[in-house]
């Protein structure tokens, strides 16, 4: 059997405690895991697509299995290119299901041959985005518990740098 490898896209803006532990479970199940940054020049991100493959590069380094890429155009594409078998996404409350489901039906339309596969993160997480993180940190609360050491070094510095 080919091996299996599963592509874990995504905006990671910024990576989350909680995309880190849906990275350490997908890196089990699967032999092969890439954690894959959309390039998405429509929307103006907090940190740019290097500085947040930078982050996920030292959140993961130590995780012989996992790789960071980054992607444009269709992500059934950017997979075949890969060779993935499957897409890997988190699924956090029934608020991601609706988005998450029309997401994997599509992209299941587009490449039958790629399947999605959903996994929970642990319950502590499930509160934890992306969006609120960046809330959080523009109007001065402390994200600390909610992101990886480097991201909220990261933060304090993109905080001091604002305010000279
Ligand atoms: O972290 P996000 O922003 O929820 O990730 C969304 C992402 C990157 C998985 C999604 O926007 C995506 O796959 N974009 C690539 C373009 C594409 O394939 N669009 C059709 C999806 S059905």
């Amino acid at each position: 059997m080919a091996e299996t490898l599963a592509i874990y896209p995504g905006s990671f803006d910024p990576i989350t405690k909680g995309h880190l532990d849906l990275i350490d479970r997908g890196c089990r199940l699967f032999e092969n895991l890439i954690v894959a940054v959309l390039i998405n020049l429509d929307k103006e991100p907090l940190f740019s697509v290097d500085e947040r493959v930078d982050m996920l590069r030292q959140s993961t380094q130590h995780k012989k299995n996992v790789s960071v890429d980054t992607f444009t155009g269709l992500l059934v594409d950017y997979a075949a290119k890969r060779k993935a078998n499957a897409i890997l996404r988190g699924i956090r409350a029934f608020s991601d299901y609706d988005y998450e489901f029309q997401m994997a039906l599509m992209n299941h339309k587009l490449s039958p041959n790629i399947e999605t596969v959903f996994l929970m993160p642990a319950e502590s997480y499930t509160y934890i985005s992306s969006r609120l993180v960046r809330e959080i940190f523009r109007l001065g609360g402390s994200v600390k518990d909610l992101v990886p050491p480097v991201v909220d070094e990261r933060l304090r510095q993109k905080a001091l740098t604002s305010k000279e």
